[in-house]
């Protein structure tokens, strides 16, 4: 009798989980360091730069640059650019935009990918909700990140937090997360939404990005002549928030969070029942940084 297959997925060791943690937090620098640039008259080119100079000066290398030929070291993607928009020097940010900033970074090998979206001054009260509701999705995947869970798990969780949060959301299905670790994009694929329980169970070393792309409006995407550029099909703005996440024996590292995690994960909402493995009522305490 043949074994149900399983996909084969890349487990680390501690030195390489301390590896993709550097890388994490190197991630989280360049994204920090662009988000607080990010304001009216600045490009996104001008954005790209200071990313990549962080990146840099860590002694990292930045994953997205000639990844498939793509040009920079960022991805910025600007109201109804969902995802993989290109920063360009014409570019110039406006007062209201919607603005999704990704970034990836290499270090010894081993890669950390995360993304976060934010308005340019004030957004309208329904796309700051658009935001927070994503990113409130994400923590909810990420808690599930841990041994004994099942890959659809993190999906069940994305999904039934944006459902819990009212109609009006789409949840692009074209583009989702993924595992990774000695490459940036591994299988198998992070669905973001789904039912409980199925995929494979997930154990200590593995590590997944937990990627929402939510719009207001249809999930319906279209590629732009660039080449990269993907937008909402109803030209209605969207958001992106991700993590790369560690599963360890004690549960989720979020590696691209410089707290581990803690602060988001505490807030995770417990996802709708028919979830499992239920979660523990309270998080276990965490260390704010690990060897
Ligand atoms: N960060 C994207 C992802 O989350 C990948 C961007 S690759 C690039 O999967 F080439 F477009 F930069
Ligand atoms: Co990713």
């Amino acid at each position: 009798m043949w074994k149900r297959h399983e996909p084969d997925i890349e487990r680390k060791s501690p030195a390489q989980f301390a590896a993709m943690r550097e890388a994490g937090l190197v991630v989280a620098g360049a994204l920090r360091a662009a988000a607080d640039a990010a304001a009216p008259g600045v490009s996104t080119a001008d954005l790209d730069a200071v990313a990549s100079e962080v990146i840099l000066a860590a002694g990292a290398v930045p994953s997205f640059k000639g990844y498939h030929g793509y040009p920079a070291t960022l991805c910025t993607s600007v109201n109804e650019e969902i995802v993989h928009g290109i920063p360009g020097p014409r570019r110039r940010l406006r007062h209201g935009d919607l603005l999704s900033i990704d970034c990836g970074a290499i270090v010894d090998g081993w890669h950390a990918d995360a993304a976060l979206s934010l308005g340019i001054g004030d957004l309208p009260p329904g796309l700051a909700r658009l935001l927070d509701v994503c990113e409130q999705a994400m923590w909810a995947g990420l808690a599930q990140a841990r041994p004994g869970a099942r890959l659809t798990d993190i999906s069940h969780a994305v999904e039934a937090t944006v459902r819990a949060a009212g109609r009006g959301y789409g949840i692009v299905e074209d583009y989702v997360g993924h595992f990774i670790g000695s490459e940036m994009h591994m299988d198998p694929p992070v669905l973001n939404q789904g039912k409980p329980g199925r995929g494979p169970v997930l154990t200590a070393g593995m590590a997944l990005a937990v990627e929402p792309l939510l719009t207001a409006g249809s999930p319906e995407t279209v590629l732009d002549d660039d080449g990269w550029t993907v937008r909402s099909a109803d030209g209605r703005p969207a958001a992106h928030f991700e993590h790369t996440v560690a599963i360890t024996a004690d549960g989720p590292w979020v590696l691209t969070a410089p707290d581990g995690g803690a602060a988001g994960l505490a807030r995770a909402a417990v996802p709708a029942a028919g979830a499992r493995p239920a979660p523990p009522a309270t998080a276990p305490p965490r260390p704010a940084v690990r060897p």
